[in-house]
């Protein structure tokens, strides 16, 4: 981390897991466990659409935002199934997943329909988690730079100097995402930075360095602190254990320890 450039993000992905009904006893369970945490770190949750309005309303008062998973990259029409980035704006969510690999994996994202996503979330506007990883054949035959970068240049195209800082970007190994293996704290650093090289490249070195960009994949309690206390690495996207209020309220206060 780096607090005297950008901000220190702590977002839980809860994939499809959770109900809106169980939203109010997990901020019960969670704001207790982190007080005062607002003055080091965004927190943000992104839920399932069917609980995203149970998020913003639990945590009502408490600093923590609400975040959706995906997006249409439309405005509105007739695209049964989908949501768009207004009607997440509508019910109060700030942050929205572009790009996670289960998407790109199981639903046929590609880094165009990324790219759109991205652009349509930055009009809303919301705050969009870009999501860039390699595979482990690719981390295992080098290319893992290769393949990051390509990612970020395709996702941000026409994505203008003025908004880039309103980005976010995950960087989220394949092989770590549930999987309980971890980047080492060393090589996530190195990725991390690379992304930021390819950040300095296509806007300039200032901008780059207002970025946040989070590791993903396996944080948990234990690694956290390791992880964030990297220079090039600016919080966390987590999966797993953001369904454990007790394990989440860890990671956060982990980013503490960078200050
Ligand atoms: P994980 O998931 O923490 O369960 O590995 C991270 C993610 O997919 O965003």
């Amino acid at each position: 981390m780096n607090i005297k450039y950008r901000q220190t993000i702590i977002a839980g992905n809860w994939k499809m897991n959770t109900l809106a009904s169980g939203a109010k006893s997990y901020a019960n369970a969670l704001c207790p466990l982190i007080p005062g945490f607002y003055a080091w770190c965004n927190v943000v949750i992104c839920a399932p659409f069917t609980s995203i309005h149970a998020v913003v309303h639990a945590f009502k008062g408490n600093k923590v935002s609400a975040g959706a998973q995906n997006m249409s990259e439309h405005k509105s029409g007739a695209y049964t199934g989908e949501v768009s980035g207004e009607q997440l704006r509508d019910i109060g969510a700030e942050y929205v997943i572009i790009g996670h690999s289960e998407r790109r994996q199981l639903y046929g994202e590609t880094d165009e329909s990324v790219n759109s996503k991205i652009l349509a979330a930055l009009e809303v506007p919301l705050h969009p988690i870009l999501c860039v990883g390699e595979s482990l054949e690719e981390r295992e035959s080098g290319v893992t730079t290769n393949i990051v970068s390509a990612q970020i240049k395709n996702a941000l195209a026409s994505v203008p100097d003025s908004e880039i800082s309103r980005v976010v970007v995950a960087y989220e190994p394949i092989w770590a995402i549930g999987t309980g293996k971890t980047a080492s704290p060393e090589d996530a650093q190195d990725t991390c930075r690379e992304i930021r090289a390819v950040l300095a490249n296509l806007y300039d070195a200032e901008l780059a360095q207002r970025i946040s960009i989070l590791y993903g994949g396996s944080m948990n309690e234990k690694n956290a602190a390791e992880l964030l206390a990297q220079p090039d690495i600016d919080g966390g996207l987590v999966g797993g254990a953001s369904l454990n209020p007790t394990a989440f309220a860890e990671i956060i206060n982990a980013a503490k320890g960078g200050l």
